[in-house]
């Protein structure tokens, strides 16, 4: 065929570089509502939960079972099902009805009629309910700190810099994986230098992450991961009580918890039932619920390569973080893993989430350029900074980030360093160069440091692990280097961890380590008038971006 040139120019846009699936509910390729997703019914007898979306007791599945016995409301349930889904949705959008009246609705509600109330919003009604049911007042933020070479220095001046920029939590994880201890440590300390009350993490496997919390060198767990049905759940030799089962012994140790779920791995891992992703969420989050978990990291996440490709794959994402905020959940709502080469289609689904606001609206934002991202690329990265505040600006939106100036980004990525060196030194683990302090400071990335001597890192990391080293060794490295204000925030996140209050929904601690929740600093949006609105100090903060000039001085 001779080629149309207009054709030939549209086939090398970059949105034509992503990849696009037709819908195959058989296989769960199917976003929002499959044919063979169940009909919502429940019967309750005795207090019980005798039939749950067609289902019969006998015939439940481990996950139907758990969100039966743990996750709905009995007492709730017949006046819920009751309303109609249209009504519910309405509901929903509808200013003059209250969050709180919609959380008793939602409470009694079954997951095939969770989904089917969902499918009658578009997003910018999903947006709406967002805005309206996100569970803390003000939105936030969460950071990625990783990079290529595993360096913990560059890890503490990032996370410094994230910090600066406004991110609440900073999450980081490992190319090498024995790395975790002085990764850990690394963007404990480095947070605390950008900006006091950071929370953080450190995604490795499930034994070693919950040793690093229970020792104190993190201040919160996240991926712990759900799914939609019991066979991937059984590949992964888990079961909904397992994790309960881990979300508690977090919880014992004082530690903010959420787990993590989202659309698209049923069918990556070949196990969908024909259900839609929508559904399976929906069963994802019902048990995230039942374990006691305060909320969830959702939307996707890194399976968006699939959901993303299917029709109204955006929308089903918006839609399951939706669903969690229903369900009286934290919400961190993914936006955290590259999904396309198009800038276009890359801030459009960003916007869904940026746009009403959620709790945290990336779970993990790239906090250094994406080659250094080792979570697999995220949908923004370093590179974008700027764009993202202009957005902030231009709609006057608090996205959770906020313009900085490059002298003050030197001055806390140079402390963070000088502070990891100043702990490896006292601590007798590897050595820290001025050098590499001074590379590090100013760098962009790896590409820009001159790397660790592995070996040596490795030792010290299992060193840290043999010695029983934990946040309050941390605390007195710090003080004893002359980072006294370090030490305090340090020790002051490890005071938390006895307080708890940060364990409650959507906590977050602002600079004087208060506790902003979904509790004491609740979502009050009631529409024009009400809710969170951008103003005052923070509205100075975000319009004052650097790239600006003052029209009385030309
Ligand atoms: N479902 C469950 N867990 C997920 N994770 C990412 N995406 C999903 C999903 N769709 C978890 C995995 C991964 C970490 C980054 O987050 O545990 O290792
Ligand atoms: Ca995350």
């Amino acid at each position: 065929m001779k080629r149309a040139k207009r054709f030939e120019v549209l086939d090398q846009r970059p949105v034509n570089k992503d990849g696009y699936i037709s819908e195959w509910p058989e296989k769960g390729f199917v976003a929002m509502k499959s044919p063979y997703d169940p009909t919502p019914s429940v019967v309750v007898e005795n207090g019980r939960i005798i039939e749950l979306d067609g289902k019969k007791r006998e015939d439940f599945d481990f996950i139907d079972q758990f969100i039966a016995d743990y996750a709905i409301d009995v007492d709730q349930a017949e006046q819920s099902m009751k309303l109609s889904s249209l009504e519910i949705a309405r509901r929903i959008v509808d200013i003059h009805v209250t969050r709180k009246d919609i959380l008793k609705i939602a409470s009694g509600i079954t997951p095939a009629k969770m989904t089917e109330v969902l499918n009658y919003l578009n997003v910018v009604e999903l947006m709406m309910g967002m805005q309206k049911m996100r569970a803390r007042r003000v939105p936030g933020n969460q950071a990625h700190i990783t990079n290529l070479k595993d360096d913990p220095v560059q890890i503490a001046a990032d996370a410094a810099e994230g910090a600066l920029r406004g991110f609440a939590e900073e999450e980081t994880t490992m190319g090498v994986a024995r790395y975790a201890p002085l990764s850990a440590m690394a963007l404990l300390i480095g947070s605390q230098a950008g900006r006091p009350g950071v929370l953080t993490q450190c995604s490795a496997e499930e034994a070693t992450e919950l040793e690093l919390g229970i020792r104190g060198l993190t201040t919160y767990a996240e991926t712990l991961s759900v799914y939609g049905t019991e066979k991937v759940f059984i590949d992964g030799d888990d079961t909904p009580y397992s994790k309960a089962f881990l979300n508690s012994a977090y919880a014992s140790r004082g530690l903010k918890v959420r787990f993590t779920s989202g659309s698209g791995s049923e069918v990556l891992m070949g196990n969908s039932e024909k259900k839609s992703m929508l559904y399976l969420e929906c069963r994802c989050l019902y048990m995230t619920k039942g374990a006691g978990s305060q909320g969830i990291q959702n939307g996707s996440v890194s399976c968006i390569g699939v959901t993303g490709a299917v029709p109204a794959g955006i929308r089903e994402i918006l839609s399951e973080n939706l669903v969690a905020a229903l369900l009286g959940l934290e919400c961190a709502s993914s936006n955290d893993q590259s999904f396309s080469n198009s800038d276009m289609r890359r801030t459009a689904r960003t916007m869904l989430q940026f746009l009403p606001g959620t709790d945290f609206i990336f779970s993990g934002y790239a906090a250094e350029p994406n080659y250094d991202n080792m979570f697999a690329g995220s949908n923004f990265d370093a590179e974008d900074f700027d764009d993202y505040n202009v957005l902030q600006r231009d709609m006057q939106v608090d996205g959770g980030l906020r313009p900085v100036r490059e002298e003050d980004v030197i001055r806390v990525r140079n402390k963070a360093a000088r502070a990891v060196q100043a702990v490896f030194k006292y601590l007798g683990l590897s050595p820290v160069t001025d050098e590499q302090v001074e590379l590090v400071t100013y760098a962009h990335g790896s590409k820009d440091t001159p790397g660790r001597d592995v070996t040596a890192d490795l030792m010290a990391a299992e060193d840290v692990l043999k010695r029983g080293i934990t946040g309050l060794d941390v605390v007195r490295a710090l003080y004893e280097s002359g980072f006294e204000d370090l030490a305090e925030s340090v020790l002051n996140m490890l005071k938390q961890r006895v307080a708890g209050d940060y364990m409650q929904t959507a906590a977050i601690l602002d600079r004087g380590f208060h506790v902003m929740s979904g509790i004491n600093t609740p979502n009050d949006y009631m529409g024009p008038g009400t809710g969170y609105r951008v103003e005052g100090e923070r509205w100075e903060e975000i319009k004052n971006i650097p790239h600006m000039i003052d029209p009385r001085d030309i």
